[in-house]
């Protein structure tokens, strides 16, 4: 299982922001499946706002990917679509079954692996670009 806390830096604010935000939403989620009887209204309410807050999240980043005209777009809003489509159906299922394993599956080893990587990565790659294009730095 994924030790989960914090995605890394990426030296931008608005993402930077962003990613604490999905952080602190996550670790909730997965503090509470951890715990010895779940709430699993606490559960769906927050599997509910980690799907609001990426949507906005991955949406602002595409925008200002647009922007800069980052020659990757395709490649990484591709990479949005696939993970709220994966993050949709993990809700769906959690909705019909309320299957805690299958939850804690999709949280610590698919979604918190997936974070970090991406954020090291295409997101960074991202900052980067928009940061040397002359967009705003982290102070
Ligand atoms: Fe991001
Ligand atoms: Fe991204």
């Amino acid at each position: 299982m994924n030790d989960f806390h914090h995605v890394p830096k990426v030296w931008l604010d608005f993402m930077d922001r962003d990613h604490e935000a999905a952080s602190e939403i996550t670790n909730r989620l997965m503090a509470e499946v951890d715990q010895a009887s779940p709430d699993k209204n606490k559960i769906t309410a927050g599997l509910e706002q980690l799907l609001a807050h990426c949507q906005e999240h991955f949406a602002s980043e595409e925008h200002e990917m647009q922007n800069h005209n980052f020659p990757p777009y395709p490649i990484h809003k591709t990479e949005h679509e696939r993970v709220l489509v994966e993050m949709e159906s993990a809700l769906m299922s959690w909705r019909e079954t309320n299957d805690i394993p299958q939850l804690k599956h999709y949280l610590f080893d698919v979604l918190s692996t997936w974070f970090v990587q991406h954020t090291a990565t295409m997101d960074l790659a991202t900052a980067s670009f928009i940061v040397n294009s002359g967009g705003q730095s982290h102070d």
